[in-house]
């Protein structure tokens, strides 16, 4: 019998094995260093020329790599925007690869009808109207490429250009931004409209969010035929969001493609208290969000809308012998980026199933409650100031030391084992940036971070007093 059959063979024993490893992982995770600081390296280790098997590589995994992986799944990781996994949602994962299907056409499995289904779950869950339709896809990056391939689309058209034929060479296209995220200049990057090609739109005073004032006039300054405007629910340091209704009313007036990029800000549909900061986004052509952040499913999963699909099928469409299909369900893959697709919907209908909408209002309820909480004790510190309020789940704040210490202070909280959190900038400011987005995180999580806080600074203060 070959490695491969007896692999297969002792399939019940090997998962046994694994699972009861993830187990102690998972529970012993808050206890573990939360980041693995530095850039840990693998020893030189030539490819294998003989078969070892699962167990023995595993082993290897255990000896080799388990050390040195980070506690992102964890509830003190509070870099980026990182959730984590529901317990649901890491098991139908590893249903998505012992079942492995490629949701790529429909005709031979009913995967697309779960993705589907899922699309619409997330809808109600989102509050968005029946127009939007859409898919999963890597992350938000990829949803943004999408919000924006789809803006090229419409915006040659304007001109009477088809871009996913003709390509972009005749296109006069002018993309408008106040603080679009990094993944949008590298969508820019992609769909060949240059990242350096943005025209830049202010912020309101104190804010991250686009002034429409300084908008209206560059719409109306713009010669282009072909116009997009990215639009912010939520940025990543602030957590700012553009006023939409008015953005929404003036690209109708100038004939601009919306595209709304809420990658977490969207969650902040799930709270009554919130809903009001993304009125008009029913409005918008395309949005973007994520499901790998506050959905807390495994990477990776982005989410994309669109209620102008044809764009996305004319972008995106595929054909071959090879890929024929006789059904009426809609091919994903003539939506998607990739032509074969992982099973990134199972996941989603797991938890969502699992959880439902009171489940998911309560995560993200909580994670708002703490990272207040945060933000309260940093208000009333003597060593720490709010560099703005926390207006959802992202704390932005600032150690009392001059803007060069700041990243030794943030190296120093790193260091401590207890959480990990990422550089912000602020306005200019230099700070340290705190995202809350994990089903674990408790009260015992904020108190455990002050105390942390409180140390560095004591440190801090006593070797330089
Ligand atoms: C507002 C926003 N857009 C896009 C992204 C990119 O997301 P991803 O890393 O899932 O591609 C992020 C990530 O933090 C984000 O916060």
């Amino acid at each position: 019998m070959n490695q491969l059959s007896e692999d297969f063979q002792q399939l019940t024993k090997l998962s046994t094995e694994i699972t009861a490893w993830c187990h102690t992982f998972l529970q012993t995770l808050p206890q573990r260093s939360v980041a693995v600081l530095g850039d840990p390296k693998l020893a030189a280790d030539p490819l294998p020329q003989a078969s070892m098997g699962t167990l023995v590589a595993f082993e290897h995994f255990t000896r080799t790599i388990a050390p040195y992986l980070s506690a992102s799944a964890g509830p003190r990781y509070l870099g980026f925007v990182t959730g984590g996994s529901t317990p649901a949602a890491m098991l139908a994962d590893w249903l998505v690869a012992a079942t492995d299907q490629n949701v790529s056409k429909p005709g031979d499995s009913i995967s697309t009808a779960v993705e589907l289904q899922v699309m619409q779950w997330l809808r109600s869950l989102f509050k968005l109207p029946d127009h939007f339709e859409g898919l999963l896809t890597t992350g938000a990056t990829a949803s943004n490429l999408l919000g924006i391939l789809c803006g090229r689309q419409f915006a040659g058209l304007q001109q009477g250009i088809d871009i996913a034929c003709q390509g972009l060479a005749q296109a006069n296209i002018e993309v408008f931004a106040a603080t679009a995220h990094a993944s949008s200049f590298k969508a820019l990057s992609l769909a060949g409209l240059g990242r350096e090609q943005l025209t830049q739109i202010n912020c309101l005073p104190g804010s991250e969010a686009m002034d429409v004032a300084s908008l209206k006039m560059a719409l109306a300054a713009s010669s282009s035929p072909g116009k997009i405007v990215l639009a912010s629910a939520g940025t990543v340091t602030g957590t700012d969001f553009d006023d939409l209704q008015a953005i929404a009313t003036l690209c109708k007036q100038h004939n601009a493609w919306m595209h709304v990029d809420g990658a977490f800000g969207l969650f902040s549909r799930l709270l009554p208290e919130h809903q009001h900061l993304t009125d008009g986004i029913e409005l918008a052509d395309s949005i973007t969000s994520d499901g790998h952040k506050w959905l807390n499913v495994p990477y990776d999963c982005g989410i994309f809308y669109t209620r102008h699909s044809h764009y996305l099928q004319q972008t995106c469409s595929v054909t071959a012998p090879y890929l024929a299909t006789n059904v009426a369900t809609q091919s994903l893959m003539d939506w998607s980026i990739e032509n074969s697709r992982r099973f990134r919907a199972l996941p989603v209908w797991m938890s969502l199933k699992a959880y439902g909408r009171q489940g998911y209002q309560t995560l993200v309820a909580e994670n708002c409650r703490q990272a207040a909480a945060l933000a309260n004790w940093i208000a009333t510190s003597p060593h720490f100031e709010l560099l703005t309020p926390c207006k959802l789940n992202v704390v932005i704040f600032k150690p009392k030391v001059a803007d060069s210490e700041v990243d030794q202070i943030l190296k120093r909280i790193n260091e401590t084992g207890q959480v990990f959190m990422t550089p912000g900038v602020w306005l200019g400011q230099k700070g340290i940036r705190a995202a809350f987005s994990n089903w674990r995180t408790s009260q015992q999580d904020i108190d455990i971070i002050i105390a942390v806080l409180q140390q560095v600074m004591a440190q801090a203060t006593y070797q330089t007093g």
